[in-house]
């Protein structure tokens, strides 16, 4: 388990059991940019095995909040806590090598590449030494073909190309990626927002088998009725602030939907006030 290092005197106040504390604990992250307040005092945490959902409109700083979680971004104020000790990802890849994997909303992928190709990138397993050293195109094809069908998705074969997958079945090789390379987190930016219905039901699918591996999911959607179909929690940011999170069960889909909403009336009565509520 990965957190037989955590010291029992540091066992944090939230949880009675070892082994349900946080894999990452965010404590009042503050992010400015500029004069611009993206975040003003974002408290989150997300524990082995749940998918934790972070819901808010469009502008409330989800993206700037999970960019934080990732090291892309630096907190102005607050503290992250990683397995229990005081963590401070200088970049992207700090965080990644912990075990903080992230979906971003731009995928980052080649769509004229083969999936063997992305599911690889950057990672390529090699074969032979010296000068004969070259990517192991069999070992890589067959790592890809298991680990999507794994995930639900039967290839053509492993040099299809990305371009040719719908967009949940692209979600899904970044997903079974991240899984295979070890994620303890998994970080999903708003993966349903462009999606069918079928798709859409997908990637949830995808998400509850992952948390069922022992990862903690942190799923962002600014879609109620999907976040609520897999949540386990639930925090809704607002204008760079939360209200606290809700467990599942704990909130109806109406309320869920009225803290979202409620936020935007209240940004509209500020508008037409002059900013001065
Ligand atoms: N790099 C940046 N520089 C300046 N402002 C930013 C930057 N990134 C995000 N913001 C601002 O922070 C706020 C939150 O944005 P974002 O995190 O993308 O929201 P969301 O993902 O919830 O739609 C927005 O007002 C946005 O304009
Ligand atoms: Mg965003």
């Amino acid at each position: 388990m990965p957190f037989a290092n955590v010291s029992q005197g540091n066992v944090d106040m939230l949880d009675t059991t070892q082994n349900n504390a946080p894999i990452v604990q965010m404590n009042n992250i503050e992010k400015h940019f500029g004069n611009i307040i993206a975040l003003a005092g974002v408290s989150f945490d997300v524990r082995p095995g749940e998918c934790h959902c972070l819901l808010g409109d469009n502008g409330a700083g989800k993206s700037t909040f999970i960019k934080t979680m990732s090291g892309v971004h630096q907190p102005t104020k607050g503290e992250i806590l990683f397995e229990g000790k005081p963590m401070n990802f200088a970049t992207p890849r700090d965080a990644m090598e912990a075990g903080i994997a992230t979906v971003f909303q731009d995928l980052a992928m080649i769509p004229l590449m083969s999936v063997t190709r992305n599911f690889f990138m950057g990672r390529e397993p090699t074969k032979g030494s010296g000068l004969l050293k070259r990517f192991d195109v069999d070992h890589a094809n067959d790592v890809t073909m298991e680990q999507m069908r794994k995930m639900g998705i039967n290839l053509r074969g492993p040099d299809q190309a990305v371009g040719t997958l719908s967009g949940g079945e692209r979600q899904t090789v970044a997903i079974a990626r991240a899984v295979y390379f070890g994620a303890k987190v998994l970080i999903l930016d708003e993966p349903t927002s462009a999606l069918g219905v079928r798709q859409t039901s997908n990637v949830l699918a995808t998400i509850d088998k992952v948390r069922n591996q022992g990862i903690g999911v942190v799923f962002i959607s600014h879609n109620v009725r999907h976040a609520l179909a897999v949540g386990d929690r639930f925090t809704v940011l607002n204008r760079g602030k939360t209200l606290g999170t809700a467990q599942r069960g704990e909130i109806t889909p109406e309320e869920l939907q009225d803290l979202m909403a409620g936020g935007q009336e209240m940004a509209q009565l500020e508008g037409s006030l002059g900013g001065t509520v």
